[in-house]
């Protein structure tokens, strides 16, 4: 079974059709690229992935599971991430662990996403903060 497998994804923003029909199906231990001209629908379909939009066709599947409809914190929590164009990095942390900030999910760490961005603010992050391997 694909660990990612998008089917038919589509979205519209008024009369503009961002996203048209758009397939990909990942295995595990892949790795894609997705590359194309300003506005081809690059970051459309990274909100569409995360739940930041929802798509008006297609379906998304996680490990088999239907996450077309969840929220951005329950598809984060089923294992995808990602970071946005315009980034905001800890200036207290290192390159990789801005890099796995991801890991502080809820299902995949320790501890819950916002204890950590809140250590992070105060400072007690590397004191407290266990990295997933
Ligand atoms: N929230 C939005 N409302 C209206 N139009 C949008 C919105 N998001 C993206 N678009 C439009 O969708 C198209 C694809 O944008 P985008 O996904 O940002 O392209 P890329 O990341 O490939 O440069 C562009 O024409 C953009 O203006
Ligand atoms: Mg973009």
């Amino acid at each position: 079974m694909a660990l990612l497998d998008v089917n038919n994804l589509s979205i519209s923003f008024g009369g503009l059709r961002a996203v048209d029909n758009f397939n990909i199906t990942i295995e595990k231990g892949e790795l894609y690229g997705l590359i194309g001209p300003n506005g081809a629908g690059k970051t459309t379909v990274f909100n569409l992935l995360t739940g930041v939009y929802k798509p008006n066709e297609g379906i998304i599947r996680l490990d088999g599971d239907d996450i077309t409809r969840k929220s951005t914190i329950e598809i984060n929590h089923a294992g995808i991430a990602r970071t946005f164009q315009n980034i905001r990095l800890f200036r207290n942390m290192s390159v990789i662990d801005n890099v796995k900030v991801w890991t502080c999910g809820e299902s995949s760490s320790t501890v819950p996403l916002r204890e950590c961005s809140t250590w992070a603010s105060t400072g007690k992050w590397k004191k407290r903060w266990i990295m997933k391997p």
